[in-house]
């Protein structure tokens, strides 16, 4: 069959990938994809929130299946999109209708969701600009440090951890009253900081039973030792070894299990991923966010341990026979490590050319901000490459990647040093 993925990051490099590898796939497709994508199938220069566009390159290239790696087209209706349409409801899209897609594109939606199908998650309330009076008494009710979720997408901006009571209410006032994150911001859901150590867990559903993918880690902040700003992730090791049985049977009993019935129960139809943002305090996982897609960069460090034909594995989301299907993985240690653009997350220059990538051996690199300019790849963006790692332990794999990392260059490269520092 002819697929198309969506999106352009390292995230949708792996996904492209391995759906090269299946023996399902005829011509396979990315849209607007990356100098990586490119060496694996053809890139269309076409928006992924561009439908109409993209509805004539599924009819044009006769794309039987659509794999959207980010969540905008799905908030926006992509796959509902899809089956309004007579000449599309046959086409298979992977992720789901923009009423599962609420479980991240409203963090108020997934709050309660949570508390009707009783997920653990951090106490908090949802407030908006009429009731500010309410929603500072409330921050005045919890403890440092402070956490204001604006509550739509904010392109992972939206979260404030704040360490006075002052200085929240002023952000509170900032989101509620003077539009700091847009319409995005005009509910803020006030929750209580849970202290512990992050997880991603990450499941695919077709709506009717689900299997459980491989674990991940993610390292979320630009500086080592875990300082400085947010970023959409610097690296990633899955599975972190603090992931043993008896956790991961909690999870799956007070977690997963409770969101796939909780889907049905509110009758949600969902076929793809949901990837749950965990915090474990002591030795008990709560809820932070639901996303309704993979991560980036845990894919890249996810995908190349499940050792099934993907195809097969999506085609099972529509068939609805997930059920009978055994996810087989690799059990390795996959270790994931970002390179990116000197400036990230903040403001950055782009345009260099990447060298050194023919040199790399015994990892994979995954193409991010990097585009093709005649023979030459060029940076074009804050996250560059990933380079992907498996080894039978961690610090193996992270040597491997850190090796093939000082082979390749551009000017102001960056990248952390300290890639499981924590574990
Ligand atoms: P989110 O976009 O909800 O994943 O939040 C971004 C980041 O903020 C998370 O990865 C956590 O590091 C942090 N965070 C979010 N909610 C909480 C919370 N209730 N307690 C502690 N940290 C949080
Ligand atoms: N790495 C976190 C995310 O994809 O949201």
């Amino acid at each position: 069959m002819n697929i198309l993925v969506l999106g352009s990051g390292g995230r949708e490099h792996a996904f492209a990938k391995k759906i090269r590898s299946s023996k399902h796939c005829k011509k396979l497709f990315i849209a607007p994809g990356n100098s990586g994508t490119a060496e694996v199938g053809q890139n269309l220069r076409i928006s992924y929130n561009d439908f109409q566009e993209i509805k004539k390159a599924v009819l044009q290239h006769q794309i039987n299946m659509v794999v959207v790696g980010p969540e905008d087209p799905l908030v926006n209706g992509i796959h509902d999109f899809f089956l309004n349409d007579d000449d599309l409801s046959n086409v298979m899209v992977i992720g789901p209708q923009t009423k599962g897609a609420q479980l991240e594109g409203s963090k108020n939606f997934a709050k309660e969701f949570m508390n009707r199908h009783d997920i653990p998650t951090a106490a908090h309330q949802t407030f908006n600009k009429n009731q500010i009076n309410e929603a500072n008494r409330f921050l005045e009710s919890l403890s440092p440090p402070y956490v204001l979720k604006a509550d739509g997408l904010a392109a992972g901006k939206g979260v404030l951890i704040i360490e006075t009571l002052d200085e929240a209410k002023k952000e509170l006032h900032k989101m509620l009253c003077e539009n700091k994150f847009g319409e995005a911001g005009s509910q803020v859901v006030v929750e209580e900081f849970l202290k512990g150590i992050e997880l991603s867990c990450f499941v695919i559903t077709d709506g009717e039973s689900y299997k459980i993918l491989p674990t991940a880690k993610d390292y979320k902040r630009i500086g080592e030792g875990d300082q400085g700003l947010n970023t959409g992730g610097m690296g990633a090791i899955s599975p972190p070894p603090f992931v043993d049985e008896a956790l991961m049977s909690k999870i799956e009993e007070t977690i997963i299990k409770p969101t796939i019935e909780g889907l049905k129960k509110d009758q949600i139809p969902f076929k793809g991923f949901v990837f749950i943002g965990l915090i474990k305090v002591d030795d008990d996982p709560y809820v932070i966010e639901y996303n309704v897609r993979m991560g980036d960069p845990e894919t890249e460090a996810v995908l190349p341990r499940i050792q099934n034909d993907i195809v097969e594995v999506f085609e099972s989301l529509y068939n609805q026979t997930l059920q009978n299907r055994s996810i087989l993985i690799d059990e390795r240690t996959a270790v994931t490590v970002v390179v990116v653009s000197g400036g990230y997350p903040e403001s950055y220059q782009k345009d260099y050319e990447i060298t050194g990538l023919d040199k790399v051996n015994d990892s994979t690199v995954f193409h991010a901000g990097a585009r093709l300019d005649n023979d030459k790849i060029i940076t074009s963006g804050g996250r560059v490459l990933a380079i992907t790692s498996l080894s039978e332990n961690y610090k193996e794999a992270l040597k491997t990647s850190y090796r093939n990392i000082s082979k390749i260059a551009f000017k102001d490269m960056y990248y952390r040093r300290d890639i499981g520092f924590d574990l």
